[in-house]
């Protein structure tokens, strides 16, 4: 019998890290696998997966920009996709049907509190962005008990969605970018907009970041290198990438998948070797 086939989906994709760290964790367990990346322009995603399902796939992670739009091509999304309105797991049933998973938000959280050790609980946090990426990111961090967050986005109506789809008035407020230097200190600021891709910088105020603060961006490499050197320039106590999130969320996909979770510790020290963090802490 031939090895299951598993694929990362998304436009562009060619930098994409996902096989790699598929094939590693495959590898360390065991686990035969293939797992490739598939190109595909939103005009065509659809088709493509349904190919890929009807071809034996039996598993596909999605990437931008489809996170969304593939919702609506699952027969089943779980609680937490749902919520955050965005898939990046699909598993493919014993109907042919898709089940849709989000394992951005745990891989997150698995990152900042069991990696890096820090405790969200209690922190006031800010979140930059409302879109595909900070939806999950906000659940998540609600979820994992941080005591209030603040999102501001560039667009501030997406931000008040986001807020309306959260529901929890008393813990989640928006203010618009502009009232970025009266919002006073925090103790968690998630950058979640797109910025660093196009290399555009979001000068953000230093007055932002409280004593011992943790700055998170959620892409790594250079794409979140602007908003790292500023983290580090006001002196916040940690200051890390996404690299982390990306490799726990991949080991969530992976469980789902074959039902084991690798050892995410010895393929991180891999890649950060490719990807050099000067983290602050
Ligand atoms: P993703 O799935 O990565 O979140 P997205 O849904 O296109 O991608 O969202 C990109 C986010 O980055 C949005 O919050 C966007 O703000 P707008 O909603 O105003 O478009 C934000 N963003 C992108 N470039 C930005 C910039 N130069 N400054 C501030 N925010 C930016």
């Amino acid at each position: 019998m031939s090895e299951p086939r598993f694929a990362v989906f998304g436009h562009p994709i060619a930098h994409s890290l996902s096989p790699r760290i598929h094939a590693a964790f495959g590898k360390q367990l065991g686990v035969p696998l293939q797992y490739t990346a598939i190109d595909a322009p939103p005009e065509t995603f659809a088709a493509q997966l349904d190919a890929f399902g009807k071809a034996g796939g039996s598993g596909a992670n999605i990437t931008l920009p489809h996170k969304q739009a593939v919702l609506a091509l699952c027969a089943h999304v779980s609680d937490f996709a749902r919520r955050a309105g965005a898939v990046n797991t699909l598993t493919r049933r014993l109907d042919g049907h898709w089940r849709g998973d989000n394992t951005d938000g745990a891989g997150l959280v698995r990152d900042i509190a069991q990696r890096h050790g820090l405790d969200l609980r209690e922190r006031r946090g800010l979140l930059l962005g409302a879109g595909g990426a900070a939806r999950a990111a906000a659940f998540a961090l609600l979820d994992a008990g941080v005591a209030e967050l603040t999102i501001v986005n560039r667009t501030p109506e997406r931000a008040d969605a986001l807020a309306d789809a959260i529901g929890e008035p008393d813990r989640v407020r928006t203010r618009y970018w502009d009232a970025l230097g009266t919002l006073g200190n925090f103790e968690l600021i998630v950058n979640a907009t797109s910025a660093g891709h196009t290399r555009q910088s979001l000068r953000l105020p230093f007055a932002l970041v409280a004593p011992r603060a943790l700055c998170y961006d959620l892409s790594y490499g250079m794409t979140a290198s602007a908003f790292l050197a500023w983290a580090r320039a006001a002196k916040a106590g940690f200051a890390y990438d996404g690299l982390g999130m990306l490799i726990e969320q991949a080991a969530e996909s992976f469980a789902i998948w074959h039902g084991r979770r690798p050892d995410t510790d010895v393929v991180y020290d891999e890649f950060r070797g490719e990807l050099p963090l000067h983290a602050s802490d």
